[in-house]
Order: C-alpha cells, then sequence, then structure tokens
C-alpha cells in the first residue's frame, strides 16, 4: 500500500482545508478526525482533489504514513491539542515530525517541544494565518521547533503555503515557541491594524459627514497606493455593503461591540513581561474592551459632558490626505513594536529570528498581507540589526512626511471628542522616542524620595540617592 507523505488529524474547518490544500497540490494526505464523519465527509466530497487515505482509528491513521512521520495537528489550542499529543505519542517513533498548526500559546508550545524532545520526537509549533480560505488556497505559514525537521518538512509546507513574487511564505522561523510567538505578535498586529483603519473611518464619518459607501471609495482609493493591503481592500468592501433587510449600510446595523479570541491580549500580556512598549496592539485590545464595556457606557453617555468644538474643515481633499497620513504613520509605529518585540523575544529566548523573513513571509495568505511589508524586509535587508523600523531612512523619511498631518489629525480628534487612542499613542510613541529629555528624569527622582530606588547623573558614573528626608544632600549608593 502507498503511504502517504504527510497527515493531518483535526478535520474542523481549517483541517479539512489544509488536507485539501496538501493532496491538490500533489501529496499524498492521511487523513483522521476524533469523529470519523468529518473523515469520511472529506473523502466523499473532495476525495476527487487528490490521494487522500483515510482512518477512522488513530493508530491506522499513523501506520499510513511515511517515516519520519509528519503528522499535523488542528485541533482545538489547549486541553484539545495536549489530548491529541498524548494520544499520539506512544505510536510515534524516534524522528517522527508531530506539527501543531493550532493557535497554540506559545509557552505551551515550548512545553510541549521539551517534552517531546525527551522521547525522541520533533515538535513543530506552526502558525498558521489566512483564515479557512487561506488554509485552503495557500496560507502564511510560521513553523517553529528544530531546524532539523524543517529539512523533510520544508519543502511540502512551502508548497502549500501562498506565494508571492514566486517565494514561498513560510520559513522556519526558529526553535521551539518561535513560531507561534511571531503568529501571535502577528495577531496582535492585526488587531492594531484594524482599530487605526476604525479609527480612520471614523474621522472621515465625523469630520465630512461621508456616508459609508462614499468613505468606502476612499479606501478602495487608498488600496492603489502605499496602504495597499486586504485589510484595507476588505474596509472598502465592508462599508459598501448595504443590508438587505433595513436597506441602510450594514456597518450601521453591526452592534459596535468587538469581540476578540485572545491573541491580542497575549500580545500585550508578553510586551508587559518582555518590557516592550506595544501602545498600538494594547490601545487596539483595549478599544475591543471598551466597545465591550456595555454598562459603563450606557452610564457614562449622558453624564460625561463633551465640551468638544465644531468640526472647521475648509479643504476636504486635505483632510482626506491628512488622515491618510496619519494612518500611515501610526501603522509604521505599531509594526514597528511589534517587530521591536519579536527581537525582544528571540534575545531573551535564543530564537535568532530574521525580522525581514517574518515580513517577507506575511506577504501573502495571511490577514495582515499589505505592500507595505516589502519595505519592511527590504529595511531589514539593508540592517539587520535595525534599533527600530522608525529609523530606517525609508520610513524615518515616509513617517516625517505624515507628521504635520499627524499631529493636525490628533489634535483635531481630541478637539471633536472623536476616540482615537490607537492614532493618539502612536504619535505619543513617536514624540517620546525623538524627545532629547523624558519626564522619566523627575519619576527617578519621585521613586527615589518615597523608596530610596536611587538614580543615576547625567555628569557622573555611579548610583545616587538623596536624603529626602534627612538634610537633603547626596550619597552614593
Ligand atoms: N478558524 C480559523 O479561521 C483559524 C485560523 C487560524 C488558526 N486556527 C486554529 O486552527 C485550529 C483548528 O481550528 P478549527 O476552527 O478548524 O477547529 P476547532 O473548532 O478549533 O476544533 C475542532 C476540531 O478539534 C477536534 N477536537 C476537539 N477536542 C478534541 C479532543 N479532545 N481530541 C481529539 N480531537 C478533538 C474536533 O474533533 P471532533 O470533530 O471529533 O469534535 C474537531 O476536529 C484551532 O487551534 C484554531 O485556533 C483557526
Amino acid at each position: 500500500m502507498a503511504l502517504a507523505q504527510i497527515g493531518v488529524t483535526g478535520l474542523a474547518v481549517m483541517g479539512r482545508n489544509l488536507a485539501r490544500n496538501f493532496a491538490r497540490n500533489g501529496f499524498t494526505v492521511a487523513v483522521h478526525n476524533r469523529s470519523p464523519q468529518k473523515m469520511q465527509s472529506l473523502i466523499e466530497e473532495h476525495g476527487d482533489e487528490g490521494d487522500f487515505i483515510g482512518s477512522e482509528s488513530l493508530e491506522d491513521f499513523v501506520a499510513s504514513l511515511e517515516r519520519p512521520r509528519k503528522v499535523v495537528i488542528m485541533v482545538q489550542a489547549g486541553a484539545a491539542t495536549d489530548a491529541v499529543i498524548d494520544s499520539l505519542v506512544p505510536l510515534l517513533e524516534t524522528g517522527d515530525i508531530v506539527i501543531d498548526a493550532g493557535n497554540a500559546h506559545y509557552p505551551d508550545t515550548r512545553r510541549r517541544e521539551a517534552a517531546l524532545k525527551e522521547l525522541g520526537l520533533h515538535f513543530v509549533g506552526a502558525g498558521v494565518s489566512g483564515g479557512e480560505e487561506g488554509a485552503l488556497l495557500g496560507p502564511s505559514i510560521m513553523p517553529g521547533g528544530p531546524a532539523e525537521s524543517y529539512e523533510t518538512l520544508g519543502p511540502i509546507l512551502e508548497k502549500i503555503a501562498a506565494q508571492v513574487d514566486g517565494v514561498p511564505c513560510c520559513t522556519h522561523v526558529g526553535p521551539d515557541g518561535a513560531g507561534h510567538f511571531v503568529k501571535m505578535v502577528h495577531n496582535g498586529i492585526e488587531y492594531a491594524d484594524m482599530q487605526l483603519i476604525g479609527e480612520a473611518y471614523q474621522l472621515l464619518r465625523d469630520g465630512l459627514s461621508l456616508s459609508p459607501a462614499e468613505i468606502g471609495e476612499i479606501f478602495a482609493q487608498w488600496n492603489e497606493g502605499d496602504l495597499e493591503s486586504f485589510l484595507i481592500e476588505i474596509t472598502a468592501e465592508v462599508l459598501g455593503q448595504v443590508d438587505a433587510r433595513t436597506g441602510k449600510p450594514l456597518v450601521d446595523v453591526i452592534v459596535d461591540q468587538a469581540g476578540q479570541k485572545g491573541t491580542g491580549r497575549w500580545t500585550v500580556q508578553n510586551a508587559l513581561d518582555l518590557g516592550v512598549p506595544v501602545t498600538g496592539i494594547a490601545e487596539a485590545t483595549f478599544a475591543r474592551a471598551i466597545s465591550s464595556q456595555v454598562a459603563q457606557r450606557e452610564a457614562a453617555r449622558d453624564v460625561l459632558s463633551a465640551s468638544t468644538s465644531d468640526w472647521h474643515i475648509n479643504n476636504r481633499e486635505g483632510f482626506i490626505e491628512d488622515v491618510r497620513l496619519a494612518l500611515y504613520a501610526s501603522k509604521v509605529v505599531a509594526y514597528a513594536q511589534g517587530f521591536d518585540q519579536i527581537q525582544a523575544a528571540s534575545e531573551q529566548y535564543g530564537w535568532d529570528i530574521d525580522r525581514g523573513a517574518m515580513a517577507r513571509i506575511w506577504r501573502g495568505g495571511c490577514i495582515i498581507r499589505a505592500r507595505f511589508l516589502n519595505r519592511i524586509t527590504e529595511a531589514y535587508e539593508r540592517d539587520g540589526e535595525l534599533a527600530s523600523l522608525l529609523v530606517d531612512p525609508y520610513f524615518a523619511d515616509a513617517v516625517s512626511e505624515g507628521v504635520g498631518a499627524w499631529r493636525r489629525i490628533v489634535s483635531m480628534a481630541a478637539l471633536t471628542g472623536v476616540p482615537t487612542p490607537a492614532f493618539s499613542s502612536s504619535l505619543a510613541y513617536y514624540d517620546a522616542l525623538r524627545s532629547e529629555r523624558l519626564p522619566a528624569a523627575l519619576i527617578q527622582g519621585q521613586r527615589d524620595f518615597f523608596g530610596a530606588h536611587t538614580y543615576k547623573r547625567v555628569d557622573a558614573e555611579g548610583t545616587f540617592h538623596t536624603l529626602w528626608s534627612g538634610d537633603r544632600s547626596e550619597v552614593e549608593a
């Protein structure tokens, strides 16, 4: 009997499409699901797309794979993934490769990788982005785990990944949890990007009293330039959609409470641990939380005074261009912060992640795919040690060009009372980075006052403390 080159267990929407993608690309694929109906229906409905070997038992599934076996697990993250690993492991042999392609939290991936290594097995935590359509037609794939396993697994994954300019959107990210970590930050950046787009929409709507469809047309135009991306493209589509029931713009009948599955929260929690400011991602995550705080919003609506100014827009086209420039600049900040987080984790865990390669594999297949990512890859190719994306000459110029517009938009939003947390915090971050002196000096003074936390001086080596409750002389600490 012919053996399968790769297997997929967990055939809900993602696993099913990933298995079809393998088969359509010429791989013989073994398929298995806890409840066999999903396996049977896959073969009944799509068996003609390629070579599938279906198994009802995990034992038969494992036996249908060529060695080293490559088993993709595509089930719910967390306990379900552990349960599948636990049943799979006793059936595997040294050198086999287990790939978790679900949305695992990277510390879980690190734990699983270490445990399977003890047993002589390779564990690859692979971030997969692009939703169900990406899984079928070509996702962006971010595999971590041992470099050795990528030698056999990589060519298979690269074949089913999205391709941009003939380059696959898949590369070995780094050891153990690196792949799932990068996927997590990808999702965090996705949160920031969506929030920024939302703020731009609200400004255009309130400032120019435009209809959603008219704003959709502006986004469609923006999609022809530097902002070209999947998220801008779908924004134009969503804003142009008319609700069949009411004839109103669909966006006006959707409840304004944004959901989240938790990857934004994970990104922010980790950024706090690493001490990396990801203000764009954090504000985006909190903005979703505020939107869902129904009780607080209702209580505040009629109580909190506005004291807002009226809009004064003399130049309609100029305002639209200002919003576009502010959006682009804020977006550069959000991405710069995300890449800083990847770099910090890479250093902390010894992952040696190539940031330019991450931007390259996000160019296709995934939700944040964008023209702009080419520029990020180029920036890291120019300087692999770049301190911040913002100081790369291309991005420094691009943001400097828009900084006046950015300030006008953020101040106008504050005066008119439009909440723009991501635009505003990105500008504040930009200004903090470029400031000669920050009030952190005062904070150090305060800390020394109440907690003898000491401070350093600008004009002398060493650590100092002022005797605040004594004669206020300074001593070396
Ligand atoms: N949906 C997306 O757009 C998307 C995008 C990227 C990544 N992901 C990730 O991809 C993974 C799969 O997502 P999904 O939406 O296709 O499926 P899902 O709804 O997350 O999971 C359902 C699958 O998990 C299996 N399962 C659950 N508990 C199990 C257990 N204890 N033992 C064995 N199998 C178990 C189910 O088997 P039964 O059929 O027997 O119940 C079913 O095949 C998730 O980690 C998800 O976060 C999803």
